[in-house]
């Protein structure tokens, strides 16, 4: 009988765009997901102190019995899955710049990422482009601020839309047809950012992608849920769970018989 919970982590309150996803595919599932809200934003930190973050949160996981992993931070898997993978017996499950369907799909032969100077540094993502993008253009935009506003809750705010512009304006000088969202916030800018670009452009955000492919390692280890018990979503936060609830009421369609609930100031670290 398997009923371990699935943990899930990102810097902040972005993995819920993931959380969404996962809940939709997998409703039986339990989740235990861990935002870094004391350490956020991870974008523009070292890779090693990435590494020693996400270890500590791993290690939180585990402790409360998940089996499973989705690093719902493109940062975080950009720094530390090899580190995770190598050091811990259990699957993890990464995010991926969706360069690869962007740029099978692009007619103009151009495509636009948006995401965080972590990210861009990354072996994956470097890899990625050079297996998949080596003849098509690609316009990259570090998303500075960008966390930030989605984590004090002003991602439908004049100053969003203001930061997008500037971003993604080079991009539309630059022709693309799709644009990749490179980082697990970015898809709560989506209606700011459908006000900027052109119905034409078609905008990737990978989580779905993701959830499909954590139900099948679940299926291929064994580790669906079997039990008739209703599922809980238990979210910790290093600092204050208020935006995670925000988004989660605003976001997550959750059933009558799942229970909720919300810790604010663990420090995975410490813990
Ligand atoms: N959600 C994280 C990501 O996908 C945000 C990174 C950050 O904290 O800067 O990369």
């Amino acid at each position: 009988m398997s009923n371990y919970p699935i943990g899930i982590f990102d810097s902040g309150a972005g993995g819920i765009s993931v959380l969404k996803e996962l809940v939709k595919i997998l409703p039986n599932e339990s989740f235990i997901y861990f935002a870094d809200s004391a350490n956020c934003p991870y974008g523009p930190k070292q890779p090693e102190r990435i590494i020693e973050l996400s270890n500590c949160i791993t290690k939180f996981l585990l402790d409360k019995g998940c089996r499973t992993i989705v690093v719902a931070c493109n940062t975080a898997t950009a720094a530390a899955i090899d580190f995770l993978r190598g050091n811990y017996n259990v699957p993890f499950i990464g995010m991926e710049p969706a360069i690869k369907p962007a740029s099978l799909n692009t007619k103009t032969k151009s495509i636009g990422v948006l995401a965080t100077a972590g990210t861009f540094k990354g072996r994956l993502y470097i890899e990625t482009s050079r297996k998949f993008a080596s003849d098509v253009n690609v316009c990259y935009q570090i998303g500075e601020g960008l966390v930030e506003l989605v984590e004090s809750g002003m991602a439908n705010s004049e100053e969003s839309e203001n930061l997008l512009r500037k971003y993604i304006e080079p991009m539309l000088d630059c022709n693309i047809d799709h644009i990749v969202l490179g980082c697990t916030h970015y898809p709560f800018l989506r209606p700011v950012l459908e006000k900027i670009i052109p119905e034409s452009i078609t905008i990737i955000d990978p989580a779905p992608a993701v959830a499909r492919q954590t139900e099948k390692v679940l299926k291929e280890n064994g580790l669906l849920s079997t039990t008739q018990n209703s599922p809980s979503i238990e979210l910790y936060s290093s600092g204050s769970t208020k935006i995670l609830k925000f988004l989660m009421e605003e976001n997550l369609k959750i059933t009558a018989t799942t229970s909720i609930n919300y810790v604010d100031g663990i420090s995975a670290c410490n813990a």
